[in-house]
């Protein structure tokens, strides 16, 4: 079971139906992502990746903090071998790869893999509380996860260039301003605002969900030419599921349609 809770690192559970939530667990540490935490990030997405019921993923930290970084502490065992062997980039793939939409709630610290973690959900709903960073360059390292290439692209490139040299955080309103961030809320309203937003996806069509956060992430990898005839061929597809014609007659008959992931 996904929600069984057997975590050191995160809970897990599943108040609503279609929504799952994990909240990473590791209060004293400021949340520090060590390896297992990742391990079970990645874990209960694999999971939840071939569960029908489950429609939508938020991760959330709670209200006084996201994440701080990687643990710095566990980082210092591990020497350029230890590095190169290191299962990390396993578990972010899988994160990354996940097929099913994901809402970070962030409040407070999002920092270094941290905000590593947020860049690689899909939606970012933040508490006014939110301090946003990436300053690895203050332990003499740089990002490890991301953390170059998925703020340039979102930011541009001045402020993920003073972000990362500089190591200084942005607040919740900056990130708001840059695009890192999609609402700002009070950070006790933080995650009712991603249930209440989770539900709304989780109840469209899961197929078109999908490929619609497809066809999005698709922009950062491709050419605007090979990612429009990738949204195409996406768009095409949908017309032979059930959920298309469920919409469209649905829409015509003046109902709210009944998706069933068909
Ligand atoms: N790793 C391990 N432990 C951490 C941690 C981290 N990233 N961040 C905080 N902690 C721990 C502290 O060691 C401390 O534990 P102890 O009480 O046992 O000493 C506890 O959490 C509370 O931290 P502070 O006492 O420092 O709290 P503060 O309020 O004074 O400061 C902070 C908060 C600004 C977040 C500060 O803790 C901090 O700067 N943390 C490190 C942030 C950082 O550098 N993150 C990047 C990590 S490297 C990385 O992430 C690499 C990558 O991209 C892959």
């Amino acid at each position: 079971m996904i929600n069984d809770n057997n975590h050191e690192d995160i809970l897990v559970s599943q108040i609503d139906t279609g929504v799952l939530t994990i909240t990473l667990n590791r209060p004293k540490f400021y949340n520090a992502l060590r390896n297992n935490a990742l391990k079970e990030i990645a874990d209960v997405l694999t999971s939840a990746e071939k569960d029908n019921n489950i429609k939508v993923i938020i991760i959330t930290g709670g209200e006084k903090v996201f994440a701080a970084g990687a643990d710095i502490k566990e980082m210092n065992q591990l020497n350029v071998v230890g590095l190169l062997n290191d299962n990390r980039p396993v578990f972010w793939n899988k994160i990354a790869n996940c097929s099913k939409p994901i809402i970070a709630v962030v409040n407070g610290f999002a920092l270094g893999a941290g905000c590593e973690l947020m860049m690689h959900c899909d939606i970012v709903i933040a508490g006014d509380n939110a301090q946003i960073g990436q300053p690895e360059i203050n332990l003499g390292i740089i990002p490890g996860a991301g953390g170059t290439q998925r703020l340039l692209r979102t930011v541009g490139k001045s402020m993920a260039m003073q972000m990362v040299l500089s190591g200084e955080f942005i607040n919740a309103e900056q990130a708001k301003n840059f695009g890192l961030v999609s609402e700002i809320t009070l950070p006790e309203l933080s995650y009712h605002r991603a249930l209440k937003l989770a539900k709304v996806i989780a109840n469209k069509s899961p197929i078109a969900v999908r490929l619609a956060k497809e066809s999005l992430l698709y922009a950062y990898e491709s050419t605007l030419a090979a990612g429009l005839a990738a949204e195409r061929k996406a768009f095409i597809l949908l017309a032979a599921t059930d959920d298309r014609t469920e919409g469209i007659t649905a829409f015509i008959e003046k109902r709210q349609p009944i998706f069933k992931g068909q």
